[in-house]
């Protein structure tokens, strides 16, 4: 397995999504982060990047960035299973996480158009997102039209072509010590559930 492991929260130690991608990841195979975006971020993305990503040469002084946008398609490209570790702030996900997604979606690389329209090119990958969330926000709850985290995180990674996503989610954490401790149980279940051939 080429697992691809990124974790975003800004919380460092405290952060429960990083602890669920660590699970997670420590689940399937060892391993530390291989893109942790809060210590090393990605800028916003910018017009240089966009013309690099088509071939153009590094403008002077830019080369640094380029370069680590390179790496991020690479390392996206070259995964099989990537674990997405994605804390909900304001109701989408971290900035971090957001730049990343950004040089990763590369016309003639990870998508194309078509005559039919969008063409995904990332087919066959495996996403395994750690959400975490202070409220409740799944479907079927009050506030589900708020959630522009993992709605977000599925109509991307699915206009890539991608189809085998599984969000493990821990929500409601804001909500009291109770809610917390079974919001992390229901994600420490999932997790060993994916191990076990019938996830
Ligand atoms: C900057 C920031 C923004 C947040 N925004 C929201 C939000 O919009 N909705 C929500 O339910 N929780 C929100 N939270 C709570 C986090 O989703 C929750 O603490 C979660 O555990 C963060 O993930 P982490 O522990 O991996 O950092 C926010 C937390 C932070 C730090």
């Amino acid at each position: 397995m080429k697992l691809l492991h990124v974790d975003s929260s800004i919380l460092n130690a405290d952060s429960v999504s990083r602890t669920l991608t660590a699970h997670i990841v420590a689940t399937l195979q060892d391993g530390q982060p291989d893109l942790d975006l809060a210590s090393a971020p990605l800028g916003h993305l910018t017009q240089q990047h966009l013309a690099a990503a088509q071939g153009a040469p590094a403008p002077a002084g830019a080369e640094a960035d380029i370069a680590a946008s390179q790496r991020a398609l690479d390392s996206f490209l070259a995964a099989d299973t990537v674990v997405v570790g994605a804390p909900m702030y304001n109701f989408g996900v971290p900035s971090q996480l957001k730049a990343w997604l950004d040089r990763l979606a590369v016309a003639g690389k990870t998508f194309r158009y078509g005559e039919q329209g969008p063409v995904g090119l990332c087919g066959g990958k495996k996403i395994i997102v750690a959400s975490s969330r202070g409220g409740v926000f799944s479907e079927g709850s009050p506030l589900a039209s708020m959630d522009h985290q993992e709605a977000h995180l599925r109509a991307f990674f699915g206009f890539l072509g991608i189809q085998d996503i599984t969000v493990v989610r821990a929500e409601g954490l804001a909500m009291g010590p109770e809610a917390r401790a079974r919001a992390l149980e229901v994600a420490r279940q999932h997790i060993a559930a994916l191990a076990s051939p019938a996830a």
